[in-house]
């Protein structure tokens, strides 16, 4: 269990929330973009075609993405899938250029909204976060974790 968890159970009763604190997260350069805040996360040339790379963003379980690369193409997604909240997507399988397959058990996401192929199957979308490349660096816009409503019981 992490710290952040066991931080939160004393106000399980009192509050219920598990709150996305920015100061949680690692530092990176950052820069501003019409008002908007990246952050440098990846050398571009650390990305090879349809091969995912992790990105760990912070303390919390849920700060990690995975980066792929298809087409020429950026995408960032969570790297956890929600089957059974593993951090394993960055090893996932591209399929059909535009999706990716979880390796443990075959879910599979769409790379460009994170939504699953299969409706059929529990959680319906994984989290997708937007990307720049900049002088040959990836950057992340700032992100928003949305963090799972289970972990706040
Ligand atoms: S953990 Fe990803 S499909 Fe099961």
């Amino acid at each position: 269990m992490n710290l952040k968890l066991l931080l939160t159970i004393p106000a399980l009763f009192s509050e219920c929330i598990l709150e996305s604190d920015m100061s949680d997260f690692f530092h990176f350069p950052k820069k501003k973009i019409n008002g908007t805040e990246y952050w440098e996360i990846l050398d571009r040339d650390k990305l090879s075609e349809k091969k995912g790379v992790r990105v760990v963003l912070g303390d919390d379980f849920e700060y990690q993405i995975a980066v792929f690369l298809v087409n020429g193409k950026t995408y960032a997604v969570s790297n956890i899938c929600p089957h059974r909240h593993q951090e394993k997507i960055f090893e996932g399988f591209i399929r059909e250029n535009d999706k990716v397959m979880c390796p443990l058990h075959g879910w599979t996401y769409f790379l460009a909204t994170g939504e699953n192929t299969n409706p059929n199957q529990g959680v319906g979308s994984i989290q997708t976060f937007n990307l720049i490349e900049l002088e040959g660096k990836i950057y992340l816009e700032k992100p928003e974790i949305k963090i799972p409503k289970w972990r706040n019981i």
